[in-house]
């Protein structure tokens, strides 16, 4: 029975465990803006803080996203466990740096997808991820961004008032379709 409620998914299920693993780091990644939000927050940074908060709701939106495809390819979507999360940073630059080093593995992540992809032939899951692809390089140039400021605005206290006040949400940010 097993075997034939597989053949009848449209993706591999190397596939399927690997875009499960994918939903537990968006969920994760969701999660860690909500902290890095909290942090803004209490430390003052009201702009990087709505920043983070859709960040958040941004990267729950590619879980969601990711879930749906699962279940709609005839696969079986796994509701993730969200483990620690840290909340504790020294300064905005490192809340930046963090948020920089999880959507490099992020990226690594669908890259990693998008290779398996290749040799199981799942070309229907390919072509689903070109858009998280797209995303990605759209994020990282994000925080980039953010984080040149750092060297060029500096690190003293007006400094990181008018970066924070150049931490805006672009426009598109936080949709999905
Ligand atoms: Fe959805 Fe930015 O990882």
């Amino acid at each position: 029975m097993k075997d034939i409620a597989r053949q009848r998914m449209s993706i591999s299920v190397e596939t399927m465990d690997l875009l499960n693993n994918q939903i537990k780091m968006e969920a994760h990644a969701s999660a860690s803006y909500l902290a890095m939000a909290s942090w803004c927050d209490q430390n003052a940074f009201t702009q990087s803080a709505a920043f983070f908060y859709n960040q958040s709701v941004e990267e729950r939106s590619h879980m969601m996203k990711i879930f749906q495809f699962v279940n709609d390819c005839g696969g079986s979507a796994m509701s993730p466990a969200v483990g620690e999360t840290n909340h504790d940073f020294s300064s905005l630059e490192e809340v930046f740096e963090t948020a920089l080093e999880q959507e490099i593995q992020v990226t690594k992540s669908i890259h990693n997808i998008v290779n398996e992809c290749k040799k199981n032939n799942d070309y229907n899951v390919e072509n689903f991820l070109q858009w998280f692809i797209v995303e990605q390089l759209e994020e990282e140039k994000t925080m980039r961004d953010i984080l040149d400021m750092f060297d060029l605005i500096g690190r003293d206290g007006i400094a990181l008032k008018m970066i924070d006040e150049r931490v805006t949400i672009s426009e598109g940010e936080g949709e999905t379709e």
